[in-house]
């Protein structure tokens, strides 16, 4: 009889996809609702099959050699950089990721944040809250507007096209940077490609929406949060370490910049603590994927991914697809 895969799944997942993997592997699962602890994952992680992850693992070179006969490993994330995957795609091993599935749900967010801090939504909830809200006030909480304003995203993948799609609802003046030019971003949103310091100096809200890699860590940092307008909104929801958060905060309080809508953190999930204090800043613990459909269909597309790795066919959300390509990745 053939063996069965053996699979490690390192928290706890939807139900239907992880019941989809269990028909065709035998699953390890940390099942948890908080993430693994190096120790248990360096435990479990050996001589497996496939490695089911979140960005939450550190999937490094130590995690890799652990099973001489890794086959596969999934991420329950779109955003990769929790694993060393020059490393993966050296030895061989396809790596999977969630693309697409969770698009409009983090754009949504992006958006949610833009929203929020743009007209206080948490300072107002916290005020509120604590019984200080005594009158209607001509004065009270005045915020900035949204419609007719400048947006732009840095990042014009999937979520940052998405975040534009949005920002052209509010009829907001589009602009964008990314690696490359995009025409047909230009052509059906009339979005304008601008360098770096061109979009900061204009924005009036400037949506992160690139991944994290060596050349965008610390994409912004003093001198690029100095050139913003000083009621600026800086909106992250791509990977904290993209900002250079003690320089947010300087910003921030030397009035550089108008506030910050974070949805992820340099070292999380440590905030830098005197963020903590500011009321400009908005701050939402990674949540940018967090709907039902875009979670369980993120848990399908991972598990798809990986059963097809491990079935010898080949998915289309494999991040370094010349592994198969060369051959060595089929099972
Ligand atoms: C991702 O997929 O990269 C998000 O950060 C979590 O869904």
């Amino acid at each position: 009889m053939e063996r069965r895969p053996e699979i490690l799944v390192t928290r706890s997942l939807p139900e239907e996809p992880v019941e989809e993997l269990a028909r065709h592997a035998d699953i390890d699962i940390w099942d948890n609702n908080e993430p693994i602890p190096r120790d248990e994952l360096l435990e479990r992680a050996r001589d497996k099959d496939g490695l089911l992850v979140l960005l939450s693992d550190r999937i490094d070179r130590e995690v890799i050699d652990l099973s001489p006969d890794l086959k596969v490993i999934g991420n329950y994330a779109v955003g990769f950089d929790n694993i060393d995957i020059s490393y993966a795609t050296e030895k061989g091993i396809p790596v999977i990721n969630t693309p697409g599935v969770l698009t409009d749900a983090t754009a949504d967010l992006a958006f949610a944040l833009i929203l929020a801090s743009a007209r206080r939504i948490a300072e107002g909830d916290r005020l509120v809250r604590s019984g200080r809200f005594t009158s209607w006030g001509p004065k009270l909480l005045l915020g900035k507007d949204v419609d007719g304003s400048t947006l732009g995203v840095v990042g014009a993948g999937k979520i940052g096209r998405a975040v534009l799609e949005r920002g052209r609802g509010f009829r907001m003046k589009l602009l964008y940077n990314s690696r490359k030019r995009k025409k047909d971003i230009e052509d059906e949103l009339g979005a304008e490609y601008t360098d770096l310091e061109t979009l900061l100096a204009r924005s009036d809200y400037v949506s992160l929406n690139c991944p994290l890699t060596g050349e965008t860590h610390h994409l912004i940092g003093p001198d690029e949060l100095s050139i913003m307008k000083d009621d600026a909104i800086l909106i992250n929801t791509a990977r904290g370490p993209v900002v250079d958060e003690k320089a947010l905060y300087e910003a921030l309080i030397r009035g550089e910049i108008g506030g910050a809508g974070m949805d992820v953190f340099e070292n999380e999930p440590e905030v830098y603590p005197p963020l903590m204090e500011l009321e400009n800043v908005t701050m939402v613990p990674h949540i940018g994927s967090a709907t039902h459909t875009a979670r369980r269909k993120m848990g399908f597309l991972v598990v798809n991914g990986m059963l097809d790795i491990l079935k010898g066919r080949k998915p289309g959300n494999i991040v370094n697809p010349e592994v198969l390509d060369r051959g060595k990745g089929d099972a």
